[in-house]
């Protein structure tokens, strides 16, 4: 067992989850089975960001630009989606969990908005841990929405500063993610939390995300804790 430093435990840790359709594609099977078999990587991740005292985890689940994706994909990811929350409401419920969304949420289907709502809702008293899904999200589309919404408000142009522009994004209220994980072995950011992530730790790892178990998960926080962060200074 990797004992990791509980002095240097990242509060925020956020996810893209890459590879479930090359993952399918090695075993003969279909993009939906990746997507399928990327649940149980979901479950282990949140287990283990739970059992290490992690206080915010975000996860890549959707992109502004997977809506691009043939439609049978996108159908059968929204329900994946939407049918995998309601399922884990129960366990969300016994391990304190949070559940929360960021992104453009109005995009999505009217009846899978509505359960996501109601597990949001059910959930929003929990405190231990707060699950972040990054549904129908984009870094772009989450900065322009800022720069819509302050607009909106009339906001003097003097005003304006780091502290004032955060209250716009979605991410309010959460701290920016010390480390960030990336799966599938890309080393691309793709419009993941760009605001948030100016001073996080990237972690590239070749396992592709349904592989992703909590064995990587604690590599990841282990690489993290050798990195020494300056913050540019
Ligand atoms: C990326 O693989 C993965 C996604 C776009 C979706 C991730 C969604 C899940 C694992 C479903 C369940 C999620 C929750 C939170 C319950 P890809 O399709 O881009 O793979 P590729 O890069 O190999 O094509």
């Amino acid at each position: 067992m990797i004992e990791l430093n509980k002095k240097n435990i990242p509060k925020h840790i956020a996810i893209t989850m890459d590879g479930n359709g090359r993952w399918a594609k090695a075993k003969g099977k279909n993009r939906v089975f990746g997507h399928k078999n990327g649940v149980k990587a979901v479950r282990e991740t949140v287990e283990s960001a739970v059992e290490n005292n992690i206080e915010f985890l975000t996860l890549y689940a959707f992109s502004t630009e997977n809506w691009m994706r043939p439609k049978l994909e996108v159908n059968s990811l929204m329900n994946l989606l939407i049918s995998s929350i309601i399922n884990e409401t129960k366990t969300l419920m016994k391990n304190d969990i949070k559940l929360m969304a960021i992104g453009d949420i109005n995009k999505i289907p009217k009846t899978a908005k509505n359960k996501l709502d109601s597990v949001i809702e059910k959930t929003k008293n929990n405190a231990k841990m707060s699950l972040i899904l990054a549904i129908s999200y984009s870094g772009r589309w989450e900065i322009i929405n800022a720069v819509k919404k302050i607009i909106k408000n009339n906001v003097d142009a003097n005003e304006i500063n780091e502290h004032l522009f955060e209250q716009y994004l979605d991410t309010k209220n959460v701290p920016d993610p010390e480390l960030v994980i990336r799966t599938s072995g890309e080393h691309r950011i793709s419009n993941f939390l760009l605001w948030q992530i100016a001073y996080s730790e990237l972690y590239f790892t070749k396992v592709f995300w349904p592989d992703f178990r909590k064995k990587d998960f604690i590599n990841a926080i282990v690489e993290y804790q050798k990195r020494d962060r300056r913050f540019g200074k």
